[in-house]
């Protein structure tokens, strides 16, 4: 194997958290010890960087995390990071610490904020963790699988009381800009109706009517699934109510979906990517965002990976719709 040039790396996570970070995590830094690369771990995401928040990790300081949902490291939105004079102090750290390149796990935002770093000459490779789903250069973001198990659990629950009282369910998942945690969960929850913020709706004839029909054909309880970014939830489950009778109550799932132990599914991506970003790194790749293509690795320059765009499959509404009746 070459020898790496660079010698001496960070890690931040920054933006919302996702379970499988800490995974990532320990990939990076096991990785990057055993290819002779220091590592610097960066708390609370670019504002480290600011705040010269910023520790030498070790072989044992990422013991027993990759079972653990947060971030070890902390995140954050760091306002200050998007000036300029932000961008400029951080990469006056870097240099201070000998810090070569940079390693940030996050969303298209943090990879918005790598592309900067990079341009202040500390060069960075993204990883994609968030629960979200929504990078356009992969399929597959750390995260996302945890969630939705969490989503799926939380609704099977609801899904006892609302057929005991014979209602209408209208639960919030998290997406305020994509839907992927909803058509998902709405399927493998038998929802009958799933709103998405990349489609539009028109509540009488997508929900009420359905529900109508529905009823008559023997259907005793309703599962509405929205994404944070789709609809006001409480503000549906009373117009549901108003326009069927039947009685009707919004559940928002909130941020239990960003935590719990990641799912092994979570764990292999987190690991995988981790130990590739270290990888490219030691080739002296930088200013890449890296996930999977039908499960292998592909990476994109920053730039052209954050002018991707994502299509959604809407086949899985339609299965959805076909199987709910
Ligand atoms: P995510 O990475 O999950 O999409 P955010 O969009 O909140 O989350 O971004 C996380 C952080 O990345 C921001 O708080 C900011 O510090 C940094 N960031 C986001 N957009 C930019 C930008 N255009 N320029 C520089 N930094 C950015
Ligand atoms: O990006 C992940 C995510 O959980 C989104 O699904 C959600 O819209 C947003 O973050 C919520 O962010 P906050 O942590 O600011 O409530």
């Amino acid at each position: 194997m070459t020898e790496s040039k660079i010698k001496k790396i960070g890690v931040l996570t920054s933006g919302g958290d996702a379970p499988g970070m800490n995974a990532a995590i320990r990939a990076v830094v096991r990785t990057a010890l055993s290819r002779n690369i220091k590592v610097f771990g960066i708390k609370h995401g670019y504002n480290g960087l600011i705040n010269n928040d910023i520790q030498e990790m070790h072989l044992r300081s990422v013991s027993e995390i990759i079972h653990r949902g947060g971030t070890v490291l902390y995140t954050a939105r760091s306002p200050e990071f998007i000036t300029l004079q932000g961008q400029q102090t951080a990469a006056a750290h870097c240099r201070e610490h000998g810090i070569q390149a940079v390693v940030v796990i996050g969303g298209d935002g943090s990879f918005r904020g790598a592309k900067d770093l990079s341009a202040q000459e500390v060069p960075c490779i993204c990883i994609p963790g968030t629960i979200d789903n929504d990078i356009a250069c992969t399929d597959y973001t750390i995260g996302y699988d945890t969630a939705m198990n969490t989503a799926v659990e939380m609704i099977d629950k609801l899904r006892d009381t609302t057929q005991s009282h014979e209602r209408c369910s209208v639960v919030e998942v998290m997406g305020r800009n994509a839907g992927y945690i909803a058509v998902n969960t709405g399927l493998a929850t038998g929802a009958l109706v799933t709103l998405v913020p990349e489609k539009p709706f028109d509540v009488d004839k997508d929900i009420v009517d359905k529900m109508k029909f529905t009823r008559k054909i023997g259907k005793k309880h309703f599962i509405i699934i929205v994404a944070e970014g789709a609809g006001d939830s409480s503000a549906l489950a009373k117009e549901i109510e108003e326009k069927t009778g039947i009685e009707s109550r919004a559940t928002v799932l909130g941020h239990v979906q960003r935590g719990g132990a990641p799912s092994l599914r979570d764990r292999v991506a987190a690991s995988r990517l981790g130990y590739h970003a270290i990888d490219l790194l030691t080739q002296g790749i930088t200013d890449r965002v890296i996930g999977f293509k039908s499960d292998d690795f592909v990476d994109y320059d920053i730039v052209e990976a954050l002018a991707m765009h994502k299509e959604m499959d809407f086949s899985l509404l339609d299965i959805s719709s076909t199987l709910s009746v």
